[in-house]
């Protein structure tokens, strides 16, 4: 049987890198494109040089699940998230979007009867006790319904993903990433390089080619990863 993988949050920074990296592993890849995007025709002409396929399935549990019975994926990545600014435009929310179509993946994969790696971007400083629906508080609540699902997975919890190919300008993101580094450069020379590793910001490109292989690793099958292994 050859693998396929499904990537949901396909036309985002990280969800890019991880398209580009599975054509490279030679994984045949279905990039997922939301069916009412204004930029199919880009999204088509750029995965489809690639060589991936995209598949703008419905955001329903039924439609996907259908998608995942007929296709059978091995991996689904689930690399979504809104922000405030987008939210502000379509109406997204961190418990609609960043939880709530991601928790749609993770029903229809079981619903599907596949047992594919899960592989969910969640983020650094995840834990419990967050305000209700905030960023950190529903990346939590997934993370733990996807431990106690039964279906294979790997969390990973990235510090900031950034870089100068990233096309959305987020200045904020951008600017903590930097004196996050600088701070960190001077712990490494002092000695604290877990910290460093931990910590230090990445690129889509370094993180994309982790998730791949994390995904196709036996030894990763359950377990969250940070630091020097997203790297
Ligand atoms: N950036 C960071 O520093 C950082 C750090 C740690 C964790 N994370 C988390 O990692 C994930 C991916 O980050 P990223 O920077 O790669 O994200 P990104 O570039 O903003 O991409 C977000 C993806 O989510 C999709 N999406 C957003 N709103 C949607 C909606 N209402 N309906 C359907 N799809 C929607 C986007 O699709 P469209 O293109 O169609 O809008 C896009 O594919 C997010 O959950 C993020 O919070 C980010």
């Amino acid at each position: 049987m050859s693998e396929l993988a499904f990537v949901a949050g396909a036309t985002g920074y990280t969800g890019r890198a991880v398209v580009a990296a599975l054509r490279r592993a030679g994984v045949e890849t279905l990039a997922h494109v939301r069916p009412d995007s204004s930029a199919l025709a880009r999204w088509q002409a750029e995965f489809g040089a690639l060589g991936a396929t995209v598949d703008t399935t419905p955001w329903s549990v039924e439609a996907l699940t259908r998608t995942f019975e007929r296709t059978r994926p091995m991996s689904i990545f689930a690399l979504l998230g809104t922000t405030r600014r987008r939210g502000a435009q379509d109406g997204g929310t961190y418990a609609t979007v960043d939880y709530g179509l991601t928790a749609m993946l993770l029903a229809a994969a079981k619903a599907a009867g596949i047992a594919p790696r899960f592989v969910y971007l969640s983020s650094m400083g995840v834990g419990p006790g967050g305000r209700r629906d905030s960023y950190l508080e529903v990346r939590w609540r997934f993370e733990q319904e996807l431990i106690a699902s039964g279906v294979p997975y790997v969390i990973a919890r990235p510090s900031f993903i950034t870089g100068p190919d990233r096309d959305e300008s987020r200045p904020m993101e951008r600017v903590g990433a930097r004196v996050g580094d600088a701070v960190l450069g001077l712990a490494g020379a002092l000695g604290g390089r877990g910290l460093r590793d931990k910590y230090a910001s990445t690129t889509a490109e370094i993180l994309g080619g982790a998730l791949v292989r994390l995904a196709r690793s036996p030894a990763a099958a359950n377990t969250i990863a940070e630091g020097s292994d997203l790297r």
